[in-house]
């Protein structure tokens, strides 16, 4: 083998693993920040931060319900992700808006 490609074996060996478990901040910045902002403070349309009082205290199972069914309210609708993001990514995305607890 010739020492280019070996090295070249080496950096795909060094490459950091795709993790397995789905990854929250990169669901929430793919999927959520759009409307909810990159922090969750509201956004453009000033929606709701999820940091707040109001939110954290609902359970992740409530949490998990909003996000996978939608918010069909014609004032505050937010799209149904189940069928769109794996059951694991919409709990990784919950997981992490937690640690905008304020
Ligand atoms: C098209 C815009 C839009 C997108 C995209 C969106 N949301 Fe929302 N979301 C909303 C609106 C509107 C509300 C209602 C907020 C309000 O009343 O101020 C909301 C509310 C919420 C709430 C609060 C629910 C409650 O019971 O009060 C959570 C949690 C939430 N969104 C999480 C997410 C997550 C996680 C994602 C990404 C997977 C996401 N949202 C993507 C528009 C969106």
């Amino acid at each position: 083998m010739r020492p280019a490609t070996a090295a070249a074996l080496l950096g795909l060996l060094l490459l950091p693993a795709r993790p397995l478990a789905a990854d929250g901040a990169e669901v929430w910045r793919r999927k959520c920040a759009g409307c909810h902002g990159a922090d969750g403070s509201g956004g453009p349309r000033r929606l709701a931060p999820i940091g707040g009082p109001e939110i954290q205290a609902k359970t992740d199972a409530q949490l998990f319900e909003v996000v996978a069914q939608g918010i069909t309210a014609p004032e505050r609708r937010m799209p149904a992700f189940r069928g769109k993001l794996a059951d694991a990514e919409i709990s990784a995305a919950i997981a992490w808006l937690r640690t905008l607890k304020r």
